[in-house]
């Protein structure tokens, strides 16, 4: 059963951990999470994933971050953070992702998302494409 709480700093080291894991998630410096809307994961007492959002103005949220363990993987951990972000919440969500990352993709169609328009140069180290997706929630 995966619980599902907001997460803080003593989340941070835990959230490093699995960032580092995830080389198709943004390497952001992880204290920063904290002053966004930052969920994390549990199962027991593991934290097994992270996401991490914003509003941009109302009715518009972005997806800034999201990973899961790589051993907890394709268990619901992602699907269950992404319900959870979005439960009480009506009006767009967008995404950028690498354009390579098809796991991540195939993960945000499976709930809806559609692939809306390219950056291209959006990414670097290395350099690459982003897709931006786009969900209407509710
Ligand atoms: C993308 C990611 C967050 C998905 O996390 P997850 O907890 O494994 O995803 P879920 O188990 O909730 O998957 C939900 C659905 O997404 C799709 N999906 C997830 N992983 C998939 C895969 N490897 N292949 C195909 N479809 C996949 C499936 O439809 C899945 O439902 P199902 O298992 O019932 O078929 C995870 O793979 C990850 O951490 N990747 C590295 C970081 C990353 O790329 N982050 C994205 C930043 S934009």
């Amino acid at each position: 059963m995966t619980a599902i709480r907001p997460g803080g700093a003593d989340d941070l080291d835990a959230v490093a951990a699995i960032q580092q894991a995830s080389p198709g998630a943004a390497g952001w410096m992880v204290a920063d999470y904290l002053e966004q809307e930052f969920l994390v994961a549990l199962q027991g007492n593991r934290i097994v994933g992270f996401l991490v959002t914003r509003t941009l103005v109302a009715g518009e949220r972005e997806i800034l971050n999201l990973a899961v363990a790589p051993d907890f993987r394709r268990k619901g951990v992602a699907r269950a953070l992404l319900d959870r972000a979005l439960e009480a919440f009506c009006g767009e969500v967008f995404l950028e992702v690498r354009e390579s990352n098809g796991v991540a993709k195939k993960f945000y169609k499976s709930l809806g998302f559609k692939e809306l328009s390219k950056r291209k140069g959006y990414y670097d180290n290395p350099p690459e494409t982003a897709i931006v997706m786009k969900f209407h929630s509710c």
